[in-house]
């Protein structure tokens, strides 16, 4: 994770950003450290932190920096030049830490965690708005995983993140109408249990949520879904992230997993 002390909203690279609609820096921190809290201290999880640099705003997005597998990590290429200056900070961090880093070729794109997820022994990966098909042919290879490439349609869902949130044991949350319909059959095919959230929610970015094992941390002011996961039997950690939702952003984007195991 990477503390926000830079946060804001200073240029426009998606449908929620405005810059006219300034983030509160310190309320954007408390919710942070509300989050950082509570995976440390309620749920044991070991955090890293990223140093935060002025002048790289969406830093604290880590989930953006690449994905994960064991010692390899595939680090990512930005659409956008504003975030993609935030690739070496990523890159040194990993390097120094004796980690195996890999770029795709140029110039094929890929925002790591936020259009690469995890559901059992294969990947999803999204395309369209941010990363390229093309990516996920390289990830399936490099990773030597099977990737089900999905097709984003919504722009206000720009990463597979903010519209897909796989559970445990064959579940998934899921907003529907950000896929093409192909992709919504891929999904009901892969997945025997998909739990679709309501529109309300899903702008809310309810399926932006970091799963460990059967804890949840989403989004508050999402009952629909948050009452269905209790019945499926998870623990739902409900944390506040308005601050960051003004960039495009929640939960899961302000983590990037070095460890999938669970607790
Ligand atoms: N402002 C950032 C962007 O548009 C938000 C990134 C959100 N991250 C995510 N994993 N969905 O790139």
């Amino acid at each position: 994770m990477c503390r926000p002390d830079h946060f804001g909203i200073y240029y426009e690279i998606n449908p929620w950003m405005d810059r006219g609609r300034q983030a509160d820096r310190t309320v954007a921190l408390g919710q942070w450290e509300a989050l950082y809290q509570l995976l440390v201290n309620t749920l044991r999880i070991q955090v890293e932190l990223l140093p935060s640099v002025p002048g790289l705003p969406d830093l604290c997005f880590t989930a953006n920096a690449g994905v994960f597998v064991d010692n390899l990590f595939v680090s990512s290429r930005f659409r956008y030049r504003e975030r993609e200056a935030e690739v070496p900070y990523y890159t040194q961090w990993f390097l120094e830490r004796n980690y195996r880093v890999v770029c795709l070729p140029e110039p094929v794109l890929f925002e790591g965690e936020g259009d690469a997820l995890f559901y059992e022994d294969c990947l999803f990966a999204g395309y369209r708005f941010r990363s390229e098909l093309q990516a996920h042919h390289l990830l399936a290879e490099l990773l030597g995983l099977p990737v089900h490439s999905l097709e984003l349609t919504d722009p206000w869902f720009y990463h597979l993140d903010t519209c897909l949130c796989p559970l445990q044991q064959g579940q998934a949350a899921y907003y529907p109408e950000a896929f093409s319909p192909a992709s919504q059959r891929l999904l009901k095919e892969a997945i025997p249990e998909l739990f679709p959230v309501t529109e309300a929610e899903a702008r809310r970015f309810v399926c932006n949520a970091i799963v460990v094992g059967q804890a949840v941390v989403m989004n508050a002011d999402c009952p629909h879904l948050s009452r269905t996961l209790v019945e499926a039997g998870y623990r739902v950690y409900e944390v506040g992230t308005t601050e960051f939702l003004k960039a495009g952003g929640g939960p899961k984007c302000l983590a990037l997993f070095l460890d999938r195991g669970t607790t």
